[in-house]
């Protein structure tokens, strides 16, 4: 599935947050004007990231049951729910779950953070 496939995908453009905020991994929610939107968003170096904030093992946020999301290592994400872990550069999945995270292309436009076109 690809994130443009939720319903509630925000349009290129809309503003996710300060790109200042993102010093580490945040599960935030874009509101549109067709609900709201789950995004998990997490500074790698110099690099922002962004996923669909669902694991696609049950479609829970990775947060589910807590918010230690990355791996000891700091190089997976990881769901809080069932323990799968994912790779935080590709979203591919490495343990517990079939298929990877849908990433959300976001870009830095002066001080804010956006959804990328
Ligand atoms: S819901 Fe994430 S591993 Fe099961």
């Amino acid at each position: 599935m690809a994130w443009t496939d939720y319903s509630t995908a925000p349009a290129p453009g809309t503003r996710i947050c300060a790109a200042a905020r993102i010093t580490a991994v945040h599960p935030l929610t874009v509101t549109t004007e067709r609900g709201s939107f789950p995004i998990l968003v997490l500074r790698d170096g110099a690099t922002i990231r962004a996923y669909v904030n669902a694991c696609p093992h049950q479609y829970l946020p990775l947060d589910y049951r807590g918010t230690n999301l990355l791996s000891a290592d700091g190089t997976k994400l990881l769901c809080t729910a069932h323990g799968a872990s994912f790779d935080k550069t590709t979203g591919q999945a490495i343990t517990g779950a079939d298929c990877g995270l849908d990433q959300v292309p976001v870009e830095q436009i002066g001080d804010d953070l956006v959804i990328a076109a």
